[in-house]
């Protein structure tokens, strides 16, 4: 079902009207060209929602989410893009010939298709058997001793195994291929002997996004015997993979998008205890630390995460490593720390929702994270100070950003009291200890940590300059000749405008066409803010904002070549730059090419 051929995608795209799609869920008002509603993404009382029949995309102004007909459709209605593509051609009366698929694909995904069938039968007798048998009535008294509603159970789904062979008989009555069971990690085999891999545990089921079972967890309902560890989770199966998978995300979807921020948690009870106290954005890792796959998948719903941890060393360990992550995968993270031996179940049971609540509008920053951790590791005295800085240093290094850095290493010269100019030394030092190990060479423009408010003009020219590629593509051939695009300073719409000049060899490819072929939520919103933009293009206009552009990057670039020689460590190094200066010089004359 997942292969869908590429001209076939076309087909749907010209086929499909995204006035007529948005306005089954979104009640549409003319407004001028384009059309306006509330936006089905974010709480608003007055329209900001915009779609454009023209450009065939949609941009909220509020929240800033857009992209064309498959991305919302798969937004709205929380599914896969084949599963969009495909309700679309339904609509549209297109074909999709699954025939062409090839048949080891075939294969592969009928094994799939079985493997999440047999999950969902089993997801849905464990279920009824929490509710329905004598012994799911003591694992439910577990479960509401612990505060959990039967609305909670009810809305994951969570189930109960009250034999050892239950589940493999109920196989054998329905005819369930026993080796998709024990491939879907549900029955294992010893001495002969088929039984339950869950047996005697509260079974939640894991889903994917397009809500469909794809692995379960199971917990004992008393923690005394220690030779039973306290979760079992299905094994890696070609349907569940722990690194890729985050448990509630099929319920948090939809307010994670909504308030853009999502909580990331260690525990299956942990999400279920913050949904039940209204806090439905919640997701948990499974048993794994935090992967940048994971990272990627929440980059599709929010634009911040809050880690919640606890207090103790472990927790603080896990937390310093995870912003490494985030930090690479370029995702804003904050970090809430409950007292130490809490969770945010324990928390929520004895302190309320209001409190976590409270708690998480301070949860810090990953940089006064990090000092704080260091601050209470090392204390404030000389030796503690140095040992601070020391470990400090190289975060405060890796921010690539100069503004940001500088801020950074100001507000952290003025929290642990020590001279601001010693702190810009030592990280200068990382930078070039770095600079000389090829850990990261220092590229011009600098690269930036994250996009931060676009407001310097070079930043306006490179939004102006995105928007005019996207709005007057005769321009583009102009561009490309020019170079232009690798000295943008901002990394989403530099790349934003690498996909413009990679996909529009002079063919007019239409926007949304363009907007499809972004994956990045960020890129994605940013491109079609800019595309819905209503600016009169003319070719002269083009060119006296690309020169505009061109000389704010000549004086920027010559200031960082000056820059640079006033911190070079040696003669040599500084001939060189001065090379490189007056080679700068000569580009920017016409002299050299
Ligand atoms: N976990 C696991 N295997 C274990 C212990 C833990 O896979 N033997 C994973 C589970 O995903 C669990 C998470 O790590 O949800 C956090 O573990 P823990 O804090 O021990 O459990 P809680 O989720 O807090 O569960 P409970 O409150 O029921 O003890
Ligand atoms: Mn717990």
């Amino acid at each position: 079902m997942a292969f869908i051929p590429k001209d076939k995608i076309t087909d749907i795209q010209s086929a499909a009207d995204i006035v007529e799609i948005v306005s089954e869920s979104v009640l549409l008002k003319k407004a001028g060209k384009d059309y306006k509603g509330l936006c089905p993404f974010h709480t608003e009382k007055t329209p900001s929602f915009t779609v454009s029949p023209e450009k065939q995309i949609f941009h909220c102004f509020g929240c800033g989410t857009g992209g064309n007909v498959f991305s919302f459709l798969m937004k709205q209605e929380g599914v896969s893009f084949p599963e969009a593509a495909k309700t679309l051609a339904r609509r549209y009366g297109i074909e999709i010939p699954t025939q062409t698929m090839p048949p080891e694909e075939r294969q592969r995904m009928d094994e799939r298709e079985n493997l999440f069938a047999v999950n969902r039968q089993a997801a849905d007798f464990f279920h009824h058997s929490l509710l329905n048998s004598p012994a799911g009535e003591k694992a439910m008294t577990y479960l509401k001793k612990r505060g959990m509603t039967k609305e909670t159970v009810d809305a994951f789904h969570i189930g109960y195994d009250s034999g050892w062979d239950n589940f493999t008989n109920y196989c054998l009555q329905k005819e369930i291929s026993r080796e998709l069971a024990e491939k879907a990690g549900l029955i294992g085999s010893k001495n002969g002997r088929f039984y339950d891999r869950f047996w005697d545990r509260i079974i939640f089921p894991i889903f994917d996004v397009g809500m469909r079972v794809i692995g379960f967890g199971g917990r004992v309902t008393d923690n005394s015997n220690p030779k039973r560890p306290k979760y079992y989770n299905s094994p890696e199966t070609p349907l569940y993979n722990k690194s890729r998978s985050l448990y509630g995300l099929h319920r948090a979807k939809q307010k994670c998008r909504q308030s853009g921020i999502a909580y990331l948690t260690e525990g299956y009870v942990d999400v279920l205890s913050l949904y039940q106290h209204g806090i439905e954005n919640a997701v948990a890792t499974l048993g794994t630390a935090i992967t940048p796959e994971h990272v990627r998948l929440l980059k599709g719903y929010v634009r911040e995460v809050i880690l919640v941890y606890d207090s103790d060393e472990a927790g603080i360990r896990a937390a310093q490593r995870s912003i490494g992550t985030f930090r690479k995968e370029n995702m804003d993270v904050r970090i809430l720390v409950l007292p130490s031996g809490y969770d945010p179940d324990a928390y929520l049971f004895e302190f309320g929702p209001e409190s976590f609540t409270d708690a998480a509008e301070g949860a810090l920053s990953a940089m006064s994270f990090l000092l704080d951790a260091a601050i209470k590791k090392h204390g404030l005295s000389v030796e503690g100070k140095i040992r601070i800085l020391s470990e400090m240093k190289g975060s405060l290094a890796s921010v690539h950003d100069s503004v940001a850095r500088s801020l950074y290493i100001k507000d952290f010269a003025d929290r642990i009291h020590v001279d601001e100019s010693a702190v810009l030394e030592q990280v200068r030092e990382v930078i070039f200890e770095n600079k000389k190990k090829g850990l990261s060479r220092q590229h011009y423009p600098p690269k930036q940590l994250s996009d931060g408010p676009l407001s310097s003009p070079a930043l306006r020219i490179e939004q102006q300059i995105t928007s005019m590629m996207l709005q007057f593509p005769e321009i583009l051939t102009e561009i490309h000749h020019r170079n232009l695009i690798e000295d943008f300073e901002n990394e989403t719409l530099k790349s934003v405008c690498q996909t413009i000049l990679k996909h529009n060899n002079g063919s007019d490819g239409r926007v949304s066409e363009l907007i499809g072929l972004m994956d990045d939520k960020k890129k994605r919103d940013m491109a079609t803010s800019l595309a819905m933009k209503e600016d009169a293009w003319t070719r002269e206009g083009c060119l006296s904002l690309i020169a505009q552009f061109e000389s704010i990057r000549n004086r920027r670039k010559t200031a960082f070549l000056v820059q640079k020689m006033g911190a070079a460590d040696d003669h040599e190094e500084m001939l060189s730059i001065g090379n490189e200066f007056q080679r700068e010089k000569e580009i920017q004359a016409g002299i050299r090419q």
